[in-house]
């Protein structure tokens, strides 16, 4: 009997589920029972596994998170759980594992499959957008436009208060959702970790408009913004855990200009819920591909979107660089800028 499993590791995000529901429907049409391995990496260290299907994967394709649930445990990190990983991959029988995940997800695949411990296959997630090997990584999209509705509804409070609303969006090292977002819903001002911030400017800006008669202003600012003149600890750059900055901004906003202001800080809102039906198309898409890859025998591979065309990319070319935000659409934002 030929198998097959799936895990989702790392942040969830929406449209995880219908990489499940896709992988299960395509597998078992091809003959493959499909097991489901909990917890991201996790499962398999310790064979924590249930086989999926019809049944258990209907009615999923509009739920967020994932069913199979996750964790961000790093394997790697530790001689033992690389052996039992081995070991509970090899006793399973499955042909192959895909993993669905983000940066870190994607580096574990790339490891294992290298010391030819698990043959496997990628699928990239990530709110953040930040793979390089692939135009998009589902979950982004549904991301924006949960932000884009925040930034909507901030927006009439703080025209009604004359204040300027500094919002903090996620994307750790990179400004996709800050940039994408803040264009949606029309920012006065975008800041992204790929530039430096001088607040500075950023305060000069916001007076010459409100010299033009404007008597509120909207800030978006990425989590992983770096501001000029700050130690970086103070603005909570260790890895993975952000969400300082909108303060930082918003308290150097107001002792240079006297404007009232507040901050809010979006958090995990944006990978919560109800997933987008770009997000959903994709998922299910990138779910029949890697079942694809796995019958022709293509691991150490992910799923890649170019244009609109599925492609496949080798993990190692993957997972080498992040992917930063395009210039050419910041140079477009920065038209409507304050
Ligand atoms: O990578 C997705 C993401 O939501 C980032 O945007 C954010 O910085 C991070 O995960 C938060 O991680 P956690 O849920 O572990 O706090």
């Amino acid at each position: 009997m030929r198998k097959i499993g799936i895990l989702t590791g790392g942040a969830d995000c929406p449209g995880l589920n219908s990489v499940i529901r896709a992988v299960v429907r395509k597998g078992m049409l091809e003959g493959y029972v499909v097991t489901g391995i909990k917890n991201g990496w996790l499962g398999l260290i310790e064979n924590d596994m249930r086989i999926l299907d019809l049944r258990v994967t209907s009615g999923i394709i509009d739920r967020g998170g994932t069913i199979l649930g996750t964790s961000r445990i790093n394997p790697c990190e530790n001689k033992e759980s690389i052996e039992n990983i081995t070991e509970n991959f090899k006793r399973s029988g499955m042909d192959g594992v895909i993993a669905v995940g983000g940066e870190e997800t994607l580096k574990v695949a790339l490891a294992l499959h290298k010391e030819n411990r698990v043959k496997v296959v990628g699928v990239p997630k990530s709110i953040d957008n930040a793979l390089s090997g692939t135009d998009y990584a589902f979950g982004f999209d549904t991301a924006v436009n949960i932000a884009t509705e925040c930034i909507d509804r901030l927006h009439t409070t703080a025209e009604s208060h004359h204040r300027i609303m500094v919002i903090e969006v996620m994307g750790q090292y990179t400004g996709w959702i800050a940039l994408e977002a803040g264009m949606a819903g029309g920012a006065d001002i975008i800041l992204v970790p790929e530039f430096p911030v001088d607040m500075n400017q950023v305060c000069e800006s916001l007076k010459k408009r409100h010299e033009r008669g404007k008597s509120f202003s909207i800030i978006i600012v990425a989590e992983g913004t770096k501001l000029i003149g700050y130690a970086e600890k103070s603005q909570g750059l260790e890895r993975r855990r952000f969400g300082n900055i909108g303060e930082l901004v918003a308290k150097s906003i107001e002792d240079a200009t006297g404007f009232e202001t507040r901050v809010s800080v979006l958090g995990h809102i944006q990978r919560g819920g109800t997933p987008t039906a770009y997000d959903r198309l994709i998922g299910t898409r990138f779910g029949i591909k890697a079942v694809e890859l796995i019958q022709q025998n293509k691991f150490g591979k992910m799923v890649s979107l170019r244009g609109n065309k599925l492609q496949d990319v080798d993990l190692e070319e993957a997972v080498k660089q992040r992917k930063t935000i395009d210039i050419d659409l910041y140079e477009t934002a920065k038209v409507f800028f304050a």
